[in-house]
Parts: structure tokens; sequence; C-alpha cells
């Protein structure tokens, strides 16, 4: 069979700090191939973004970095800088949290994004902003020709994620990465953005990369999830399947501690007790048994492995919930 798109297996992120290393992704491993859409989902400081930036060499330089992505039929780790540029912006886009402080408040929005065409592309100024053009319209900004010559102040939130959304896709890249893209956003302006996202993903055939500490949001756009705690994926599996029946304790927390809409009048928010561990200090056995309900003696000792437990479905737990 064909290789995937993506292909992360053993992913290593680490910090040395003073209390020793600081593991902020362990083991991680995932595929995504052409056109597909996986969420990957965790408490804040699960090493989501520590992922998404070693998937994209921007890692701080400090870092320790372990294992093996490819993409594209290639190693990405130890790429030199040049070698990155190629990829980074061009075949892999990537979009993230803070649409303010990712554009210049000193350009036009039509001169930074030429910019990336002229760059990558080698195209003139003229022909780069007609492509530019273009792909504001693709992400629904109206009067895309007057946008280009007014300034990030003059968009609202929403607008500027769209504008950043146009930006990351200018070069065709086969993956996007999106890393917390509507946080930031107000409720209305998330949806709109992740309908906006769906659709691109299925009229460009991207494969995408959709990051989220919220269960919902990814489960709106992705066919899988994969859930994360302390740097490791301890549950994956389709995103209707994981919503409806978590099979770690993990996700039966995040799923029983989200604010719903549509949830009964007094039914009242379960947040899991307790925080996620200090990455340079975990506990023994697997990471989640201080907050787990359903600790057994053999969670303080032995790290559950990630097993298969129907297709499809992986989870890292010695009592894994009924399916
Ligand atoms: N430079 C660093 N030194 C030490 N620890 C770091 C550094 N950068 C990130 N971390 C740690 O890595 C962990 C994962 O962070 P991150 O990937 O940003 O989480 P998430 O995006 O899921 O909220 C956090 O515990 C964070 O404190
Ligand atoms: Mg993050």
């Amino acid at each position: 069979m064909a290789e995937p798109l993506l292909q992360v297996r053993d992913l290593e992120v680490g910090f040395a700090t003073a209390q020793g290393e600081a593991r902020a992704v362990r083991g991680l491993g995932f595929e995504l191939e052409a056109g597909q859409t996986l969420g990957i989902v965790g408490e804040s400081g699960s090493g989501k973004s520590q992922t998404a930036l070693a998937l994209l060499g921007l890692q701080a330089r400090q870092a320790r970095i372990g294992g093996s992505v490819r993409f594209e039929g290639r190693e990405l780790l130890g790429l030199g800088e040049r070698e990155w540029n190629k990829v980074r912006g061009n075949r892999i886009g990537l979009v993230f949290q803070d649409p303010m402080t990712s554009l210049n408040p000193y350009l036009s929005i039509g001169a930074q994004m030429a910019e990336v065409l002229v760059q990558h592309r080698g195209l003139g100024q003229a022909a780069a902003l007609a492509e530019c053009a273009r792909m504001l319209d693709a992400v629904r900004i109206a009067d895309a020709a007057a946008r280009l010559r007014q300034y990030p102040h003059e968009f609202s939130g929403g607008m500027r994620q769209r504008v950043l959304i146009a930006s990351a896709l200018l070069c065709r890249p086969s993956l996007l990465i999106a890393d917390e893209p509507t946080t930031a956003l107000d409720v209305t302006v998330q949806a709109e953005i992740l309908a906006l996202l769906r659709q691109l993903q299925e009229d460009l055939g991207l494969a995408l990369l959709l990051i989220s500490h919220d269960l919902d949001v990814v489960a709106e756009v992705c066919e899988r999830v994969l859930v994360m705690y302390a740097g490791r994926a301890v549950e994956s599996g389709a995103a209707a399947r994981l919503l409806t029946a978590p099979r770690h304790p993990y996700t039966a927390g995040l799923l029983a501690s989200r604010p719903r809409l549509d949830a009964p009048l007094g039914e009242p928010l379960r947040p899991i007790p307790g925080q996620p561990p200090d990455p340079a200090r975990l506990p023994s056995g697997c990471a989640f048994r201080p907050r787990c309900p359903a600790a057994l003696p053999v969670c303080a000792s032995e790290v559950p492995a990630l097993r298969t437990l129907e297709a499809g479905r992986a989870c890292a737990c010695h009592a894994p919930l009924p399916g």
C-alpha cells in the first residue's frame, strides 16, 4: 500500500529543566491520508502545540526531538532550515490561535499575503495579488481586491482569521495544520470559521490536522479524533464513536466536563478533578491515574500500552470502559 501523506511515529519532544527532562510529547504516533481530517484534543499542557510545532520544524531551539515524521514520502525531522522552508507554508499550511499577533499591523493585507507567493512560487507582484484576491474570495471575504489594500486593524477578529486561513492555503498545501484556530473568537464566529474549514477541506481535498482543547470543535470538523494526555495518545477513533462511547476514562471525563447547550436544565458540569501533571514530574504508571475514577493497583506501576480495541479504535488503559 502507498505511504500515507503524513506518518508520525514515536514522536518525542523534551526540554531539559532543573527538575529533569520535561517530556512534552511522548511516543506519539498517527497517520493522515491525503484529504483526511484528524482532530487532536486534550487539556491545556497536553502537548498539542508542541506536536504541531515539531511537525513544522518550529520547536524551540533547546528542544530535544525524537522519532519520525514522514510527509509526502520523506523524513522531515532533521531537515536543514532551507529544506524546511520549502515544506513549511508551501506543502504544509499553518493557522494559529491568535489572528491579531500573526499579522503585521504595518503592512496591508495584500502586501503580507503576496509576499508568500513571491517567496515560495516566484510570482510577480501583480500575479501574486490576483492570486491573493482569488483566495480571499475562497474564504468568503467580499470585495477582495479592495480588502487587499486594507490593514489588519480594519478587519474583525473573524475576518483576520479568514485572512490567515487564506494565507495558509495560498501555495496550495496538501496539509493544513490549525492549532486552536477558533479559541480567540466568539461562539458565532467560531461556528462560521469551523464551517469554512470544513468546506475548504472538502473543496480543495486538503488533509486537515485540527488541534483544540474542545472536543466539540474537533468533532464538528474531523472524521477521526486523537485524545492526548500528558504528551501521549490515550485514545483514538472515529469522532462520532468517541463522543457517544468513550473507552478511556479521560475521554469520558472530557465529555462530562464540557458545557452543553442541549443539556437538561440544572444538570451540573462535572469537571475532571485535579490538574494535568507537570511533564518534568510524571507519576509512575499511567499519567492519568491520580485523577482517574477507575484506577486499579496496576495503573500505578505499569504504563498502559495503546492497544487496538476494535477496528479504527485504540485506547491506552488497563481497564477501558465498555464499548
Ligand atoms: N521551552 C519549554 N521548556 C519546558 N517546558 C516546555 C517548554 N515549552 C513547552 N513546555 C511544556 O510542554 C507541555 C506541552 O505544552 P503545549 O504543547 O503547548 O500544550 P497544549 O498545546 O496541549 O496546551 C507543557 O507542559 C509546557 O509547559
Ligand atoms: Mg496549545
